[in-house]
């Protein structure tokens, strides 16, 4: 069986989690599910990124030992990815034993091949963001990140040999397909890599909740050491506590958003190159979901509180929402009145109607069960070879991370079947008792095509799609990913289940003013 290994970042316990860290892990959830659907031995990996001058600062302003603060805030996460229906297979904290042990291990081992060495670091250092700035490097005199203000800093350091691999990473980056979208590969060679890749601080002194360099315990380990280890830490490597490295690395695909891709495309391989590693196979950095001009922050209320938004609408709208309005490689701007309008358009309208109108057919029609007679007509075919082409579409968007585009051609999908309806008008030939064998048929296609529709978007929406695949009576070897590639699969004499409406309308008004109650 092929394997397939797919990552999100591991985050900051700094914070309560938001829509934002939602985006990543429902993006990584959706590919995962289909990649196990395709019959692929899947490890989804997830975590916390716990250690840090950020987190210690975090944890004494809350009057908590740093360990403890983590905990609870880790714990909000893991609550969120439940509910969030998340499927991750591991959650790696870099506070955990088997994680330390494997990141002294990379550190010394970098430091026994020459690639890390003792000199004395002077600069400014950006704690929230846990970065190390020259003066060059500053706009305003600010973090050239966040904007936020940076502090000198001078202290013995130990530092990684970056600029050894200045050439290799610029092939790397540039061979075509390692890291995408295409745009970011721009960004790093001309921001990072041409004005000369300098060798990297990956040590402090100055703090002491890190993890601590085996052979110099005053200095602990650069967090983006740290971190970025995980994703072998996870797998075992140099511990015991996991035996997946041999069969699951490299990984098939990192994910995360951009502001992390220069630690992912430059550090991260370069460590790996040092320590003769086979290198990731693909990175991919989506944009941000924004505010408007607003920042993301708690101070917004209920419109970032995805245990709010998931409550109150679903957590398969909410998933739908995020992965729908985030464009390949630019951002997205979270709207909660354009969430509401396509809760309305796109789940009621478009795809909840069509199965509740589908169904109650049947039902009507047929007391619940379609007779086997058939009759075809010319524009079952147009329906039909509309539908044949969709599942190898879906498949090539989710496998070059284009969910948004998987989404909308399974959607243009569920449209064409709404027009069927209304180009076959079943109302009518109910009339006539001698249509019941082209009513039968016009039905069983529309089942067929929520059918299709249902298994294409489980990946996305995998707490409402087993009930849809439920209500139009299909078996378990009905629900097969492939199956979705041969129209007709469904049994003839079919029984539908009735249910109350999937995705209920929403009074958009009544529901602006819950989301955002100052109108602002
Ligand atoms: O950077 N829009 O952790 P972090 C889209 N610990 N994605 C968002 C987002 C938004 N508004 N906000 C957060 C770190 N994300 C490090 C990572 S990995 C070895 C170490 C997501 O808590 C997105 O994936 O700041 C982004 O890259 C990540 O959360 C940053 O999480
Ligand atoms: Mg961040």
């Amino acid at each position: 069986m092929s394997k397939f290994y797919i990552t999100t970042p591991i985050y900051y316990p700094s914070g309560s989690p938001h829509i934002g860290h939602c985006y990543t892990t429902v993006a990584c959830d959706a590919v995962a599910r289909y990649k196990r659907a395709k019959g692929f031995d899947v490890l989804f990996l997830t975590g916390t990124d716990e250690h840090g001058q950020k987190i210690e600062d975090k944890a004494t302003e809350a009057g908590l030992a740093p360990q403890a603060y983590a905990d609870k805030i880790v714990n909000e996460f893991k609550k969120l990815w439940t509910f969030m229906n998340i499927s991750y297979d591991r959650f790696v904290r870099t506070t955990d034993d088997y994680h330390i042990q494997t990141v002294q291990y990379v550190f010394e081992e970098l430091y026994k091949r020459g690639y890390i060495y003792k000199s004395q670091y002077t600069g400014k250092y950006c704690k929230p963001c846990e970065s190390f700035w020259t003066d060059s490097q500053l706009v305003n005199g600010k973090c050239p990140d966040c904007g936020r203000d940076v502090v000198e800093t001078a202290e013995e350091a130990y530092f990684f040999k970056l600029s050894a691999f200045a050439d290799k990473l610029q092939k790397l980056l540039e061979s075509g397909n390692f890291l995408e979208p295409e745009s970011r590969v721009k960004e790093m060679v001309n921001n990072f890599i041409k004005p000369g890749l300098a060798d990297t601080c990956v040590s402090r002194t100055s703090f002491k909740w890190g993890v601590p360099v085996n052979f110099d315990e005053k200095h602990v380990v650069y967090v983006w050491i740290d971190a970025l280890s995980n994703y072998i830490s996870a797998l075992g490597y140099h511990n015991d506590t996991y035996q997946d490295y041999e069969k699951f690395w490299p990984a098939d695909v990192h994910v995360m958003a951009k502001e992390i891709v220069r630690f992912h495309s430059l550090v991260w391989p370069a460590m790996l190159m040092a320590l003769d590693i086979p290198l990731p196979k693909k990175l991919y950095a989506h944009g941000w979901i924004t505010m408007g001009d607003k920042k993301m922050s708690k101070s917004l209320g209920n419109v970032v509180d995805p245990f709010v938004l998931g409550e109150r609408y679903g957590v398969d709208a909410l998933r739908y929402e995020i992965l729908r309005e985030m464009p390949y490689a630019g951002d997205s701007v979270f709207v909660s009145e354009l969430f509401l309008q396509r809760i309305n358009t796109d789940l009621a309208n478009n795809l909840g109607n069509l199965v509740s109108r589908t169904v109650s057919m049947v039902n009507k029609y047929f007391s619940g069960t379609l007779p086997q007679t058939r009759k075809a007509d010319a524009i079952d075919t147009d329906l039909i070879n509309f539908v044949k082409d969709i599942p190898a579409q879906v498949e090539e968007k989710i496998n070059s991370m284009h969910l948004s585009d998987a989404l909308e051609v399974i959607f243009n999908l569920i449209s064409r079947a709404n027009k069927y309806i209304d180009e076959t008008m079943p109302w009518s030939l109910a009339k006539d008792e001698n249509a019941k064998d082209r009513l039968a048929t016009v039905l069983y296609n529309l089942l067929e095509t929520i059918r299709i529709s249902a298994i294409l978007l489980e990946p996305f929406m995998p707490n409402t799609m087993p009930e849809v695949l439920h209500r139009i009576g299909a078996n378990d070897d009905e629900k097969t990913w492939d199956s979705t590639y041969n129209f007709g699969t469904l049994h003839q004499d079919v029984t539908v289940n009735m249910g109350t409406a999937l995705f209920p309308r929403i009074n958009i008004e009544e529901e602006q003013k819950f989301l955002n109650p100052s109108g602002e």
